[in-house]
């Protein structure tokens, strides 16, 4: 379906033609005065100055021929005021029919993009062998929302989860094991193998390894040398250590899978820095034949810097001097097997802000050394940090970091408790819809802000069932099922696609109000896509919700008398359930039966 901005600028653009003006003037916005109209175009104002005429003169000239178009179906009213801008009002029979129409349509009438994309998301970005944290909570969420809305759009996106398998920490856990256990197979130099098939640890031996492993190495140099000549012997092939890093490989992927899985986000691949290792000797070969790379103290750099920079962006560094490849090789090659593979139209990494300049670096390498073309996209969707309500990066009580698994627990406890405060459901029922509400108090405090910026988890607000929150959301989803239930009950015959297909002409401003705004859902999803935004899909359900609410409490749906207007008005909130539901799938959130 068309988006109503588009039919409205259609409308616009006639009436500018017919009044000898360009065309390119016609462009409509939200009004930023609700209380005086819906919608409203500015472009008098500019073709004033382009034709040398009043502002006003040129709107009310364009407003004559919007009118006398004889019977014009999209607007009801337009207007122009002082100094230059025209007011409009959208015609109810206008909207009660584009109501309808997005009843019948497939995904409510949002249109498949002209050329889909091929999208890599890369997020999640879990190390192997460390237990999942609130750090890697971000990425998850806001990673998953934009696979979900790009797929949903009708793009190729492939979510790539990019574990962190490959660094340092292998090292310390390979070493921290032979201090540990000095008797395994592993570290006998004359055995020949086949090495064991079940693993030497458990996971939560594995969690416990490595961090005793990586406190060890701050006040141990001798350890953290070891550790980091065991990493080298990893990168370059050696078999036993090969062996124990399939085992921590196994051992972890399954749990983070378990963990992931909870979380309801989902990756199509689970490639990981090691996956690069093959391409990179090519890859390095290449920067230096393309006279990219070159030798600086030992180590191999190339030069990122431009004139136009307005900050300083230093040399990226691909290889150490002692032959280690480097977190940005190990990005490269990943991306040159992605292309291999992919052939992507656009990158989308979804990861801690604080990594920005790597990802600069990283991505004018890949430009500059044609791995990728100088049109593809790369966007660096970069997260901010979720703190305490000090300020400070998110704690436990302890003050240590805090476990995500933990951080779920409380919030699920958080809401049970509020369920169980109105006492209407069974302990049981509490417990389970707790579980999909806390997710999705946890998500939508999260996606419901920009995701540039830190954010303070506020686990009373988070869990509230008032205001702009998730279990807000949830609660008028489930309001209206029960409505609907209710209607059904009482008789109510007509199944819900046929009641969305009678939406009649809104008689209320707050009827009209909500159907103004479910006829913006093409394009906020668009919008909210374009923009790797999902904020904007919060802003959007939150102000959805809103206007149900608003409706609810002005109208007497089960109690109407006229057949064809409570036919409409449960059309009309069975509608508004549908687009509520198709944007939290979006966001990765479930609603529950009841609350
Ligand atoms: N594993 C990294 C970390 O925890 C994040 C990976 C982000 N993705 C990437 N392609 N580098 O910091």
């Amino acid at each position: 379906m068309n988006k109503i901005l588009d039919m409205m600028e259609r409308e616009l653009k006639q009436a500018f033609t017919a009044s000898g003006y360009e065309d390119s003037f016609a462009k409509v916005v939200l009004s930023n005065r609700p209380d005086l109209c819906e919608y409203q175009c500015n472009g008098a104002m500019a073709a004033a100055k382009a034709y040398k005429k009043k502002p006003i003169d040129i709107a009310n000239q364009v407003v004559e021929h919007l009118a006398s178009g004889g019977s014009h179906p999209v607007f009801s009213e337009a207007e122009a005021v002082m100094p230059g801008f025209i007011n409009l009002k959208l015609s109810d029979a206008f909207l009660a029919e584009y109501a309808g129409a997005m009843a019948s349509a497939d995904k409510l009438g949002l249109e498949a993009p002209e050329k889909p994309e091929t999208v890599i998301v890369d997020y999640g970005g879990a190390n192997v062998a460390k237990p999942l944290h609130v750090g890697h909570l971000r990425a998850a969420i806001i990673g998953e929302s934009i696979k979900r809305m790009g797929r949903f759009l009708g793009h190729h996106m492939i979510g790539d989860v990019h574990l962190g398998d490959w660094g340092l920490q292998m090292g310390l856990i390979i070493e921290e094991l032979k201090d540990r256990k000095p008797e395994l197979v592993y570290f006998d130099e004359s055995f020949e193998g086949p090495f064991p098939q079940e693993a030497p640890f458990t996971i939560s031996e594995l969690e416990e390894i490595y961090p005793a492993a990586s406190a060890k190495s701050k006040v141990d140099e001798v350890f953290k040398e070891r550790a980091h000549q065991a990493t080298l012997k990893l990168q370059r092939g050696y078999a036993p250590f090969r062996a124990i890093w399939q085992h921590i490989m196994a051992v972890s992927v399954s749990d983070l899978k378990k963990n992931y899985a909870n979380l309801n986000v989902e990756f199509d691949l689970w490639k990981g820095e090691s996956d690069a290792e093959p391409y990179i000797g090519d890859m390095i070969q290449m920067l230096v034949d393309k006279g990219l790379a070159y030798e600086s103290q030992g180590a191999l750099v190339v030069d990122v810097a431009q004139d136009t920079d307005t900050k300083e962006i230093p040399p990226c560094l691909i290889r150490k001097s002692d032959g280690a490849s480097l977190y940005a090789t190990s990005d490269l090659a990943t991306i040159v097997e992605r292309e291999q593979d992919f052939k992507p139209d656009r990158y989308i990494y979804v990861v801690d802000k604080r990594q920005g300049m790597h990802f600069e670096q990283v991505f004018r390498v890949a430009k500059r050394a044609g791995i990728v073309k100088e049109d593809t996209p790369m966007i660096f969707l970069g997260f901010g940090t979720m703190n305490g309500k000090d300020g400070k990066p998110f704690k436990t009580r302890e003050g240590g970091v805090m476990r995500l698994e933990k951080l779920i627990e409380e919030i699920n406890e958080a809401v049970y408790q509020r369920i169980m405060e109105n006492r209407t459901v069974s302990e049981d029922e509490a417990r389970s819809t707790a579980a999909v509400v806390g997710l999705a108090a946890l998500k939508y405090g999260d996606l419901s802000n920009q995701a540039a910026k830190d954010y303070v988890f506020d686990i009373e607000r988070f869990t509230s069932f008032e205001g702009n929150t998730g279990p807000y959301i949830l609660y008028t989803i489930v309001r209206i099922k029960s409505i609907i239930a209710k209607y059904r009950e009482n008789g109510g015959q007509v199944s819900q696609d046929a009641v969305e297909k009678k939406i009649l002409a809104c008689t209320g401003s707050s009827e009209k109000a909500l159907m103004l705004l479910l006829a913006r859902y093409n394009e906020v999803l668009e919008n909210s896509f374009a923009e790797t935004a999902p904020h904007k899909i919060c802003q959007y359900i939150y102000e959805l919700a809103n206007a149900f609410n608003s409706f609810y409490h002005d109208t007497k749906i089960l109690a109407e008398e006229d057949e064809a207007r409570k036919e409409s008005y449960i059309g009309l909130i069975s509608l508004t359930r549908r687009v509520l539901e198709s944007c939290i799938g979006l966001l990765g959130i479930e609603a529950p039966e009841r609350m």
